[in-house]
């Protein structure tokens, strides 16, 4: 039995650790990593002040994370730390996967080669596995986050995770991201109606987040109630009562009495429902005629 949360979509602003699922369908996180991770934990005191957060160790949250997934845990992380989750993933461990970066920043040194994208690593419990990608290779193509995306210091852009949504789970899953950042995992999820949890440690991220989450539930709304057969919303049956009678009265001209009957707004739907397009095209010719006198 998965976990079931209240709400389709929850933030919770504090660290994964003290409030963790049991059981979650799938893991999709992206933990605060930089390419020296794997050095022995130690970070070189440059690179420690040029990192926003703590670096975490997969030793540290993966058994964790394996021990509450039903299905698909996936972590990003740096390519040399991939030898490392394969290690402590054992049994559960399937592939490598790569974000090849379309366009990645240029190597300012000029000394070496610059970075391509970043690692993922695939894990799975032992057990069958299930994945909507087909035969296609663990290899995902985006550019970075970019414009208003780049609401976090290390964001995943919203295409590259509507992707991953879209590969590994299921619709109507949970799926828990215990690194939230700027929410971005909680995005794709909503899109592509999936459940989600996500958890963020830092005040000023899950502020960032739970208003990016805000506004996408209200797109959502939007987009259904647009998608409702014209005359479900009191004000909408107001309106309609009131060409009702213009209609009764001859007031309105004949062409636009049949536009709106074949949309279903002036006669009962045929099937319970006057489609998608009708419904919105019905709402512009409304809008018009409840301004004639009647
Ligand atoms: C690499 S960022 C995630 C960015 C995210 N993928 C996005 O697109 O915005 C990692 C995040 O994990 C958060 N974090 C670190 N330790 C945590 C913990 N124990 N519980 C919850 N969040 C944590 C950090 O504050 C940081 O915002």
């Amino acid at each position: 039995m998965s976990h079931e949360p209240k709400h389709t979509t929850m933030l919770v602003h504090g660290s994964w650790r003290d409030t963790a699922p049991e059981e979650v369908d799938e893991v999709l996180c992206d933990p605060p990593y930089t390419e020296h991770v794997h050095e022995g934990h130690v970070l070189p005191v440059r690179d420690r002040e040029a990192v926003p957060f703590d670096p975490a160790h997969p030793e540290d949250f993966l058994p964790e994370l394996l021990g509450r997934a039903r299905r698909w845990v996936v972590c990003f992380c740096a390519f040399e730390a991939l030898g490392d989750y394969c290690r402590i993933a054992g049994d559960a461990w399937v592939r490598s996967g790569i974000w090849l970066k379309t366009n990645p920043a240029p190597q300012m040194s000029g000394d070496r080669p610059g970075t391509p994208g970043e690692a993922i690593a695939i894990m799975h419990n032992p057990g069958r596995k299930v994945w909507n990608g087909g035969g296609k290779v663990a290899l995902w193509r985006h550019a970075p986050a970019h414009g208003a995306e780049r609401c976090h210091p290390t964001p995943k852009p919203v295409s590259l995770m509507l992707d991953l949504v879209r590969d590994f789970t299921m619709p109507g899953e949970l799926v828990w991201d215990p690194f939230a950042g700027g929410g971005t995992t909680g995005v794709a999820c909503m899109k592509l109606g999936r459940r989600f949890l996500g958890h963020e440690l830092e005040h000023e991220h899950a502020e960032v987040a739970a208003r990016r989450l805000d506004r996408v539930q209200r797109t959502i709304d939007r987009e259904a109630a647009a998608q409702q057969p014209f005359g479900e919303h009191p004000e909408e049956a107001a309106v309609l009562a009131r060409l009702h009678r213009l209609l009764g009265r001859g007031l309105m001209p004949r062409d636009v009495a049949r536009t709106l009957n074949r949309a279903g707004a002036v006669a009962p739907p045929r099937h319970g429902t006057t489609g998608r397009r009708s419904a919105r095209w019905t709402r512009a010719l409304v809008l018009k005629w409840t301004r004639v006198p009647g």
